[in-house]
């Protein structure tokens, strides 16, 4: 039976794992979070320094508060939501002003009651059900503050990188078994057109990580960390890169 996204992270060994050992000091993970994190926090300072008035953030799909408690400090006020409550009793911990909410917007409206000027959603469309991302995406873009919010949003598994082959491996090695939501990939082409269907444009890009994970678990590691981080931001290249960054407007 395959596990539904909504109860990937409900349990509190998952919540755990996920903030020891998907972020566990050394992990591949962490790595890429380096990186992205002063992206992001530029991309907020730069927003808060052009608009007018106080900034509201929402972190859609919050987890444990990794991206809000980041961003809770560059803004005027932070709303989290999220399906699992025990990883947002982990993230009510780290992010002491966030109003944090445990539920699911599709079927509760009251969960987005309010107009955000900026909103985040990090590590959730690449491995939510297909069905679920447009509906999602199209309930946030209700609550984006036109012309000038932005939607910060991420895709954390480029299927048009250097990851893919060990990714197709290991789907050949599990084929017949249940998919593992670990090896899902989608192309910067999908990723875009989704966005587009959504109601967004892209008006930046940015990606992060362009050689294969197994590398950080070589001696090559260092050498390979060296490379990814010179290679990170806003390039030509991006389409390449494991995990892409978009900067979203409302259309
Ligand atoms: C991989 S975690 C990412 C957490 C956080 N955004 C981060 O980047 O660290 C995915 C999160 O999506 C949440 N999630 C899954 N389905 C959801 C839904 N339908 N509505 C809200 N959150 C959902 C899970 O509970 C989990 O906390």
């Amino acid at each position: 039976m395959t596990t539904r996204y909504a109860d990937r992270f409900q349990q509190k060994t998952d919540v755990s794992n996920y903030d020891a050992a998907e972020y566990g000091a050394e992990s591949y993970s962490s790595r890429i979070w380096q990186l992205q994190r002063p992206v992001l926090e530029q991309i907020v300072k730069d927003f808060r320094a052009a608009h007018s008035g106080p900034a509201r953030l929402l972190d859609f799909a919050c987890g444990t508060g990794r991206v809000l408690s980041a961003l809770e400090p560059l803004v005027d006020a932070t709303d989290g939501v999220d399906i699992s409550e025990n990883m947002v009793a982990v993230a009510r911990g780290k992010c002491p002003k966030a109003r944090l909410r445990v539920g699911d917007v599709l079927a509760q409206p009251e969960l987005l009651a309010r107009e955000y000027d900026l909103i985040s959603c990090f590590r959730f469309l690449l491995n939510v059900e297909p069905e679920l991302r447009g509906r999602v995406l199209r309930k946030l873009r209700e609550v984006l503050r036109t012309p000038d919010g932005l939607l910060l949003v991420n895709v954390h598994g480029n299927a048009r990188s250097l990851r893919h082959p060990a990714i197709a491996w290991r789907r050949w090695r599990q084929r017949g078994g249940q998919t593992d939501v670990m090896l899902n990939e989608m192309s910067p082409g999908a990723a875009k057109r989704l966005l587009a269907e959504s109601g967004f444009e892209i008006v930046r890009q940015f990606g992060f990580g362009m050689l294969p994970p197994t590398l950080y678990r070589t001696p090559l590691r260092r050498a390979a960390a060296a490379l990814d981080g010179a290679l990170a931001g806003e390039h030509f290249w991006n389409d390449g890169a494991i995990d892409l960054l978009f900067v979203c407007r409302p259309r």
